[in-house]
C-alpha cells in the first residue's frame, strides 16, 4: 500500500519536472527568437514597409526634449531622404534595413550602427551644434555602396 502511494507521488514529480523543464526550454527559446543579440528588437525585412514604425519614415516628436527619426535603409540610400532635428534634444535613431546589411554612421559622432535586416537598430544622441551632418554607409553592400549617403540638417 505504501509503496503504491510512493510511486503515485514520484510519477506525480516526474511529470511536473517535465513540464518545468519543457516550459524553462520553451521560454528560452522565445526569448532568444525574440532578442537575438543582446536585446535587440526584430522585425521582418519583407513586411518592413507595412510594419510600425518604419510604414513612416522621418521624424517623431516623442515629447518636449525627445525625437524619434525612423530610417529605412537600402540599396543604396536612405529614406527618408531628408531628415532635420533640432540642437540639444535627444535623438533615438531606429534604422531597419529592407534588404541587405548596411550600417547607418553619422560622420564624426559616435554613432556608428550596423544595420542587420530583420533587427531594429537603435541608438540615441544628441546633437551639440547646429549644422550639416554627413551620413555614410560603412558596410560594403554591393556596386552603389559608396553612392550611400545621405545628410542631417542639425537646426538651432
Ligand atoms: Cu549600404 Cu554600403
Amino acid at each position: 500500500m505504501h509503496i503504491h502511494k510512493y510511486e503515485k507521488i514520484w510519477l506525480g514529480f516526474g511529470i511536473f519536472s517535465l513540464v518545468l523543464f519543457l516550459s524553462i526550454i520553451g521560454v528560452t527559446a522565445f526569448a532568444f527568437n525574440h532578442h537575438p543579440a543582446g536585446g535587440m528588437e526584430t522585425i521582418d525585412p519583407e513586411k518592413l514597409e507595412q510594419t510600425a514604425p518604419f510604414d513612416h519614415p522621418g521624424v517623431h516628436q516623442i515629447d518636449q526634449d525627445t525625437y524619434e527619426v525612423v530610417i529605412v535603409a537600402k540599396t543604396f540610400g536612405y529614406d527618408p531622404p531628408e531628415i532635420k532635428v533640432p540642437t540639444g534634444k535627444k535623438i533615438i535613431f531606429k534604422v531597419a534595413s529592407a534588404d541587405v546589411s548596411h550600417s547607418f554612421s553619422i560622420v564624426n559622432t559616435n554613432v556608428n550602427m550596423m544595420v542587420i535586416p530583420g533587427q531594429i537598430n537603435t541608438k540615441e544622441y544628441t546633437f551639440d551644434k547646429p549644422g550639416q551632418y554627413l551620413v555614410i554607409c560603412n558596410e560594403y553592400c554591393g556596386t552603389g555602396h559608396h553612392f550611400m549617403k545621405t545628410s542631417i540638417e542639425v537646426i538651432e
